[in-house]
């Protein structure tokens, strides 16, 4: 077989296939390969005529199809499937080729197989793709890591299939090993609480403001033109509006309402947790998911007392609308300033460059949680690549000052009501909790000393000290 192909796809379910076709649709001769080869082939029947494909039969078939240094890209199922394909491909190739994992693969697992292959002079690059199926045909968001050499091969054909904004790519060089990987799991970390968030409005809209779906819908689509302008609010919008077909209710009212997951959320929280990296918005958005799968426990816990309710006047229920907008905004601000500062605790842990501005910029469009609230990010960024958090920034920093009152008003209120807001009340403790003067977290300290003698450093002097709390005294020790 002639080597034509300047990459290969191999794995062709619905986000490979879709993939390959963007690159052909870009130009590029796509190598692709299956393991039943069925698959193979019915793509190049069915869209063949959209570019320049090389169907290949087997492994051998599919390195030889490709030119040099070989471009491979594997979208396989993450986890054991990954590396069975692995092992299948690297002894065929040569040093400088390189593999690319576009799959959801842990960055741990990112960095273990770049390690292992780097050792073997291929060049591993896990890269997050993010936008779904339709983003992967059309242009996705794009979050490649591995060696700066890899990069300088690939660079330029993920810049081509990538969605753009303002003529920008959506990608770029995001970090080396698994830093990619890292910052596609962080991405859907976010988006779960975005979904939690936006999950949660809509319930108070309905509880509180006791709307329709379908008037839920509108508001929405109303948000959808300001400052909340996303793909998520928009699909929201869409989601509320629909009516079943089967009954005639609003499809939200037919559909189970226990969430999935496939996990990358979890691996978020657990990753945060070994960092320290206090993701509490992001951490309660998987744990409402997983609350509302425990049936046995929902069951047991329905019918016991909750809040007091009350009917709004219309006056009352725009306000309040208007408030769940604030209160929306705020939490949002919140748990990207959460994800973004995971992603500094991570790349000061393993070593990473990671451009903050830059990964704004490449999530403006393409991935799931593309919004106008990005490109925000990237100009705060652009202003100060320094930067700590969001609420560093005057423009931020306005705004939830504008929000204290509404903010804490919605809150308030679903308490009364017995409205569940686990992502929203994180937030707002969060924010409470950073910018307090003090923390009950030295009444910890004190008790961890008592019963542990763990010990306590001082506001008014350096060291490590220890009260004798079983003497009559009480004396302090400096350890
Ligand atoms: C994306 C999505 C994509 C997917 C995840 C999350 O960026 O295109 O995040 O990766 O939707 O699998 O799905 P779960 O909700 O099932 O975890």
């Amino acid at each position: 077989m002639q080597a034509t192909a300047q990459i290969g796809v191999t794995g062709l379910a619905v986000m490979g296939r879709n993939l390959a076709r963007n690159f052909a649709r870009h130009g590029y001769t796509v190598a692709v390969h299956n393991r039943t080869p069925a698959r193979t082939k019915a793509l190049v029947e069915e869209f063949g005529h959209e570019g320049a494909f090389v169907a290949a039969g087997s492994a051998e078939e599919f390195v030889a199809a490709l030119e040099r240094p070989r471009r491979l890209m594997i979208m396989v199922q993450a986890g054991a499937a990954t590396d069975a394909v692995i092992e299948e491909f690297a002894p065929l190739l040569e040093p400088g080729d390189m593999i690319i994992d576009g799959g959801n693969a842990h960055f741990a697992d990112t960095r273990r197989r770049e390690r292992s292959l780097r050792e073997r002079g291929i060049h591993f690059v896990g890269a997050g793709v993010s936008g779904g199926e339709e983003g992967a045909l059309n242009g996705p968001s794009i979050m490649p890591g591995g060696s700066p050499e890899s990069y300088a091969s690939l660079g330029p054909m993920f810049e081509k299939i990538s969605a753009k904004v303002d003529g920008e790519p959506c990608t770029t060089h995001v970090g080396t090993d698994g830093a990619g990987h890292f910052v596609k799991m962080v991405h859907n970390g976010i988006e779960y609480a975005d979904m939690q968030l936006i999950g949660e409005a809509y319930d108070l809209l309905r509880q509180v403001a006791g709307l329709s779906p379908a008037a839920i819908a509108e508001i929405f689509r109303d948000w959808n033109k300001g400052r909340l302008d996303s793909y998520l609010i928009e699909i929201t919008a869409e989601v509320l509006s629909h009516v079943d077909a089967a009954t005639g209710r609003p499809f939200v009212d037919v559909v189970a309402d226990a969430a999935g997951q496939k996990g990358t959320g979890r691996w978020t929280v657990q990753t945060a947790l070994e960092l320290g990296s206090p993701v509490t918005a992001i951490a309660q958005a998987t744990f409402a998911r997983a609350a509302s799968g425990q049936s046995a426990l929902r069951h047991a816990y329905r019918g016991l007392p909750g809040g007091t309710s009350w009917d709004l006047t219309p006056y009352e229920a725009q306000r309040f609308t208007a408030q769940v907008e604030q209160a929306l905004y705020a939490s949002k601000v919140i748990a990207y300033d959460q994800g973004w500062k995971m992603i500094l605790d991570a790349a000061e842990e393993f070593g990473w460059e990671i451009d903050l501005g830059a990964v704004a910029k490449i999530w403006r469009g393409g991935c799931i949680i593309r919004a106008a609230f990005l490109d925000r990010i990237r100009a705060a960024y652009a202003a100060d690549p320094g930067l700590v958090s969001l609420l560093s920034d005057t423009g931020f920093a306005a705004e939830i000052k504008d929000a204290q009152v509404p903010w804490r008003e919605v809150i308030a209120t679903a308490a009364r009501r017995g409205v569940p807001v686990p992502a929203f009340s994180a937030a707002l403790s969060y924010y409470d909790s950073l910018r307090a003067d003090r923390l009950p977290a030295a009444l910890t300290q004190g008790q961890r000393d008592y019963f542990g003698a763990h010990t306590y450093r001082r506001v008014d002097r350096e060291g490590s000290f220890h009260t004798l709390w079983g003497t009559a005294d009480r004396a302090e020790t400096q350890a």
